[in-house]
């Protein structure tokens, strides 16, 4: 379906009376209209619509050109909303949802009967969040509704963090964009299993492994993130995704990248560097874009997406990358950019 006009509503995260924000008011009576809504939350901005509705998910998985078979998140308001979607919720994900909802974690149980099969892809399990957003809440309140939102960008592109990005993407796609800023965290919620013993992580994200561990003790993790021949048991992980139009090249000993650039020009490539702020001024690159410090992980994660978008607008042939330790947010930073550099890594 394409739209002739994306509604678009510059909404004040600040807002004291937020659920009567014009932006509110009319992207909630579209989303009960079974249309299709781009808003921020703290990670990323999503695409929502009544997750009830068959037809209004057809409509996302549309408007993104999506894989039929990536089930997507059900976003809710309030925990009371969440346990009537799931049938038996282990005591492990209680506590999780009472430590870290609202917040930037997805927890999957047993359940999803009640919202429309495109939701769940078929799966017998539903993944639900409480987003940690002023604009976001107030939509969903408004709403009244669960809403399944996947992130708003155009499948295998990286997540939006501002509403610019979103726009780039989906404009004349959707029904309307509600502007609130740029969103936070700028990596995805993490994803977690809560069908087994002990809670898995099947998405690395906004909240780390050692937060989790310090409210549950013992947590797994899905040995497809480490192995490449292992399918994933949440199908989004499979995709490509991230990527950059032009080459994406990790490199992990960033004495030579310096090198690497100049060999490069010297064939006479255009050569761009995804650096931070403590390394940027050691590179001879054509375009040279940094993504925060390498002191401080979250500036990384914040800024991750937009640099990697920005690359398509200075036309490179190829990219060389900084990694980061495996560390916090650091696990799911690199995540992202291997996905993006299709595990070309040079070591
Ligand atoms: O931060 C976020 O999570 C953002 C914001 C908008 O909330 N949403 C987001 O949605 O990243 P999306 O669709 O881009 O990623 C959802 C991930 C996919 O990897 C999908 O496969 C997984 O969650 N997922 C959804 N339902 C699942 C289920 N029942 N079992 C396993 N994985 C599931
Ligand atoms: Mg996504």
């Amino acid at each position: 379906m394409s739209y002739k006009q994306t509604y678009q509503w510059v909404v004040d995260k600040n807002n004291e009376n937020l659920r009567n924000a014009k932006g509110i008011k009319e992207a909630a009576l579209l989303i009960n209209q079974n249309e299709i809504i781009a808003f921020p939350t703290e990670t990323v901005y999503g695409l929502g619509g009544n997750a009830k509705n068959d037809e209004a998910i057809k409509k996302i998985f549309a408007a993104k050109g999506r894989p039929s078979d990536n089930p997507l998140i059900v976003h809710v308001a309030t925990m009371e909303q969440a346990a009537q979607l799931v049938i038996n919720q282990p005591e492990y994900g209680t506590k999780l949802m009472e430590v870290f909802w609202p917040g930037p974690l997805t927890l999957v149980f047993n359940g999803g009967k009640d919202v429309s099969p495109y939701v769940t892809a078929g799966l017998e399990t539903i993944a639900l969040r409480i987003p940690d957003h002023p604009v976001a809440l107030a939509l969903l309140e408004e709403a009244n509704l669960p809403v399944a939102a996947p992130s708003a960008n155009t499948s295998g592109k990286p997540s939006p963090t501002v509403a610019k990005h979103v726009k780039d993407d989906l404009y004349g796609c959707i029904s309307g964009i509600i502007d609130g800023g740029d969103t936070g965290v700028g990596v995805e919620s993490t994803v977690v299993d809560c069908t087994g013993d002990y809670p898995m992580i099947l998405r690395p994200g906004g909240i780390t492994k050692e937060q989790l561990e310090a409210v549950v003790g013992r947590v797994d993790v899905d040995e497809a993130l480490s192995q490449q021949n292992v399918a994933p048991k949440s199908p989004g992980m499979k995709y490509t995704h991230y990527a950059p139009n032009a080459d994406f090249i990790l490199v992990e000993n960033k004495e030579v990248i310096g090198e690497l650039i100049h060999s490069k020009q010297q064939q006479g490539f255009r050569v761009g560097v995804l650096t931070t702020e403590e390394q940027k001024d050691k590179y001879k690159a054509d375009v040279v874009i940094c993504c925060g410090y390498r002191t401080d992980l979250a500036t990384v994660a914040k800024r991750l997406y937009d640099s990697l978008r920005t690359f398509n607008e200075k036309e490179v042939d190829i990219i060389y990358s900084e990694t980061f330790p495996k560390v916090g947010v650091g696990v799911a930073i690199m995540n992202r950019l291997e996905k993006a550099a299709g595990g070309i890594i040079i070591r």
